[in-house]
C-alpha cells in the first residue's frame, strides 16, 4: 500500500501547473455517449477516477483509447456502438460520478441499468434528484437488485425543480434532455463551473442549451448530436489545493492554471487569512505570512466557498494565529480529517457534525496519519508540510482518485516529500 512521506517545515517557492479539471472531465466523457462518432478530450488527468469511466464508457460498448494511442492525457471515446447501456456495480462502487452515464444512456439509447452508488464515506449522497428529474422527463423508472432501470421511447422536455443544487444531478439532466422532444427547464440548477463546461461542450456537440452558471438552465432538445474536440478546463479545486500549499508554508508560489473567477470566494478567505494574491499571466501567485490568520467560512453551492476544499483551508488554519470556526453545510460527514490532524498537534473541536472551531497552534508535529477521503487526504499532506518532522499519510489511494502525483508538483516546489511503500492496511 502506497503512502506518502513528508520532512514539514519549508517554505514552498516555485511555480506549478495544475492538471486538468477531474470534475470537468468526468461529465464531458458522459457526453460523448449522446453522439455516434469520435469525441477527443485533450488535457484530461490521469487519475484512478478518470480511468474507472473510460473502462466503464468501454463496458458499455464504446471504443475508448487514452494514453498511447493518444498521449498521456488525452481521451478518445468513440460510441458509435453502446450495446450494453449498463454500469455494473464492480465499476460504480469505485466511483460514484458513474452515475452521469444515465441520462445520456436513457437519452440516446432509450434505456440503462446503471447500479445504485452505495454509500460514501463523506455522506449519504442519495441520486434521488437524478431519478426525479428523469421521471419528469417521462422515464420509466425502477429501482431492483440495487441497480436503477430506466426507460423511454424518447424524453420529452419539461420543468424539473431540484430540491436543492446538485452538481451531477444538473449536469445529468442537461445530457438527458438535449435529446429530448421539446423545452426541458431546470430550476435551482448548480452553477458550478464545471456545469459550464458541459454546457459549452453540448452546445458544440449542437445541443441548445441557455443559462448555465445561473440557476436556470434551459435546453430545447433536437434529434441527434455530433462528437466533439475539447480541451478540458483546469482543476480548480487542485489550483485551490496548491493555493493552500503556499499559505500553510508561508510559501510564494505561482499556480499556473488558477483562474480568479472560477475561485472567488476561495480567494477571499485565503486573502482575509494573510495572502496577497496577484493575477500574474497564465495563473495566480500567492504570497504567504509566516502565519496565517484565523478566518470564518462556511461551505456552501458555487459560488459560495467549495465545500472540496474546507478539508485543505483547515490545515492552514490549525497553524493561524487566533480561532477560526468552519461550517460545513453541502456534505454530512467531511470532517474526518479532524482526527488526523489534531494527532499531529491541531487544536479543533467538533460539535453537531457542522461546526469546527480550529484554535491556532504555534506548530504542528510530524506523525502518521490515515487519509479516509479525497480531500481529507489533501489535508493531511498540507498539514505535513508545515509540520515539524515527519508525517506519513497512509492510504494515499484517495488522494491518487483526485490528485495527478501530486508529491511531484509539490517536489518542484521544494518539498521534501515522497512516495513510499508502508505495510499494512
Ligand atoms: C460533485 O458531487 C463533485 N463530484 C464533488 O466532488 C463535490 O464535492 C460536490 O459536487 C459538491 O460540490 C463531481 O463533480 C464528480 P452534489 P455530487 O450532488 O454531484 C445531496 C471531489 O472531491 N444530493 O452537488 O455528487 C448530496 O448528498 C468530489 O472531487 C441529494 O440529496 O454532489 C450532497 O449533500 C467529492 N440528492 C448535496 O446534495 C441527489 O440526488 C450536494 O451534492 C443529489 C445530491
Amino acid at each position: 500500500m502506497d503512502a506518502i512521506e513528508i520532512q514539514g517545515g519549508r517554505p514552498l517557492k516555485g511555480e506549478v501547473t495544475v492538471s486538468g479539471s477531474k470534475n470537468a472531465t468526468l461529465p464531458q466523457i458522459a457526453a460523448a455517449l449522446l453522439a455516434p462518432g469520435p469525441s477527443i478530450f485533450h488535457n484530461t488527468p490521469d487519475l484512478a477516477d478518470v480511468r474507472t469511466m473510460g473502462r466503464l464508457i468501454a463496458h458499455l460498448g464504446a471504443k475508448v483509447s487514452r494514453g498511447a494511442e493518444v498521449g498521456p492525457h488525452t481521451l478518445r471515446v468513440d460510441a458509435s456502438e453502446l450495446p450494453r447501456p449498463e454500469a455494473p456495480y464492480d465499476l460504480v462502487r469505485t466511483m460514484r460520478a458513474a452515475v452521469l452515464v444515465l441520462g445520456p444512456l436513457v437519452a440516446r439509447m432509450g434505456r440503462a441499468r446503471v447500479s445504485l452508488p452505495g454509500g460514501c464515506a463523506i455522506g449519504a449522497r442519495p441520486i434521488d434528484q437524478h431519478l426525479k428529474g428523469l421521471s419528469a422527463l417521462g422515464a420509466q423508472i425502477e429501482l431492483s437488485h440495487g441497480y436503477v432501470e430506466a426507460k423511454a421511447k424518447r424524453l420529452r422536455g419539461a420543468k424539473v425543480l431540484f430540491d436543492l443544487p446538485t452538481v451531477t444531478g444538473t449536469e445529468n439532466l442537461m445530457m438527458a434532455a438535449a435529446l429530448a422532444d421539446g423545452r426541458t427547464v431546470l430550476e435551482n440548477s448548480a452553477r458550478e463551473p464545471e456545469v459550464c463546461a458541459l454546457a459549452k461542450v453540448l452546445v458544440r456537440m449542437g445541443a441548445r442549451v441557455e443559462g448555465a452558471g445561473t440557476s436556470v438552465v434551459t435546453i430545447e432538445g433536437v434529434r441527434e448530436l455530433k462528437p466533439v474536440e475539447v480541451d478540458v478546463i483546469p482543476d480548480r479545486i487542485e489550483a485551490g489545493t496548491l493555493l493552500c500549499a503556499a499559505l500553510v508554508t508561508g510559501g510564494d508560489v505561482l499556480v499556473k492554471g488558477a483562474l480568479e473567477d472560477d475561485l472567488d470566494a476561495a480567494l477571499g478567505k485565503l486573502r482575509e487569512a494573510g495572502a496577497t494574491i496577484t493575477s500574474e499571466p497564465g495563473g495566480l501567485r500567492l504570497k504567504a505570512p509566516a502565519r496565517p490568520e484565523a478566518v470564518d467560512f462556511i461551505t456552501a453551492p458555487f459560488p459560495g466557498f467549495p465545500t472540496d476544499l474546507q478539508a485543505q483551508l483547515m490545515a492552514c488554519l490549525s497553524v493561524a494565529r487566533g480561532a477560526s470556526r468552519v461550517v460545513e453545510t453541502v456534505f454530512e460527514n467531511r470532517f474526518m480529517h479532524v482526527q488526523e490532524l489534531r494527532r499531529m498537534g491541531a487544536e479543533i473541536i467538533v460539535d453537531g457534525g457542522h461546526t469546527a472551531v480550529v484554535r491556532g497552534v504555534e506548530r504542528l508535529s510530524g506523525a502518521g496519519v490515515m487519509a479516509t477521503d479525497l480531500r481529507a487526504s489533501a489535508s493531511l499532506v498540507l498539514a505535513g508540510l508545515r509540520a515539524e518532522g515527519t508525517t506519513v499519510v497512509h492510504r494515499v489511494y484517495h488522494l491518487d482518485r483526485g490528485y495527478e502525483a501530486l508529491e511531484n508538483k509539490l517536489l518542484g516546489l521544494g518539498a521534501r516529500i515522497r512516495r513510499i511503500r508502508a505495510p499494512g492496511p
